[in-house]
């Protein structure tokens, strides 16, 4: 397999000027730590939908189709919104949607905590985030909660699919410089991720419609993730601490008497 011969074309890592490693690298480590803010954020936003601590194949489906026994404003309660109230308040909001939404406890109860700690920012000054300062504000986030609806679906599946082509197609770009073979694997390991996000970003969808969807989600993120590391690794290591094969060195040396 060793001898098997080198594509016209290709260069590995080390033939190429120290300014495109210099770039490659740069690219490859801020990238990196983008990925790191991605799963933080993914994090943030989904655990603990399901009332439990953690991120859970349970949080996934919250999030895309919705609970059958929780409402948008107690999934918020639970998991993206916890941090901006006290435990003790969160559970009288909650009972409160389980007890029925009584009016008279809305203002007894209800308006003080949301006046003290959400009308910052649900005060109906942003369209995008659901307004919450009467009764019927509450009632309506109030609801069975459906997850995502399908305009924020549309919106992020759009940035999803630009940005993580572009993601890909950096880092695959980068890591056709290695030397990985068979030659098959490698063109493997490069499209596989291309081949996730169709998946991940449709499972959203499929999930509203059934919920076993929401492993493919899972399953599709984490495959991607290890794809970008596994690459992100090998380049990483040819670039700089690799011994080339001899026939790289005989090869780039040529090149120099000739350039
Ligand atoms: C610092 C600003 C801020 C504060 C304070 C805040 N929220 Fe939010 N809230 C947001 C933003 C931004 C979103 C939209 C986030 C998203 O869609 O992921 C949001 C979304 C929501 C949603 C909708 C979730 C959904 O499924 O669409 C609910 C319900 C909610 N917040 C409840 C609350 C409650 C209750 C409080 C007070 C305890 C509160 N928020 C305090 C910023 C805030």
């Amino acid at each position: 397999m060793k001898d098997e011969p080198l594509h016209q074309m290709y260069l590995h890592f080390q033939e190429l000027p120290w300014s495109t490693r210099t770039l490659y690298t740069a690219a490859l480590l801020v990238l990196s730590i983008g990925y790191l803010f991605a799963l933080l954020y993914l994090y943030e936003s989904h655990s603990g939908r399901d009332g439990k601590a953690g991120l859970s194949v349970s949080d996934v489906v919250i999030a895309y189709s919705g609970s059958k026994d929780s409402t948008r404003l107690e999934s918020a309660l639970r998991g993206p919104m916890a941090s901006m109230l006290p435990t003790n308040e969160a559970n009288t909001v909650i009972s409160w949607i389980h007890g029925g939404l009584d009016k008279g406890g809305f203002g007894q109860d209800i308006a003080p905590i949301m006046e003290k700690r959400c009308l910052a920012c649900h005060d109906g000054s942003n369209p995008h985030i659901p307004k919450m300062i009467t009764y019927d504000d509450l009632v309506e986030v109030a609801q069975l909660d459906e997850g995502a609806d399908l305009f924020t679906l549309v919106r992020v599946s759009h940035i999803h699919l630009f940005g993580l082509t572009f993601i890909f197609f950096i880092t695959g770009l980068i890591f056709s410089h290695a030397y990985v073979r068979p030659v098959w694997l490698k063109c493997l390991i490069v499209a596989f991720p291309f081949v996730q996000i169709l998946l991940d970003i449709f499972s959203w969808y499929l999930t509203k419609i059934s919920e076993p969807f929401a492993y493919v989600i899972v399953i599709s993120g984490g495959l991607m993730g290890a794809c970008f590391a596994f690459m992100w690794v090998v380049s990483m290591y040819q670039m700089w601490f690799y011994k080339p094969s001899e026939r790289f060195a005989a090869r780039a040396a040529e090149r120099r008497a000739v350039g």
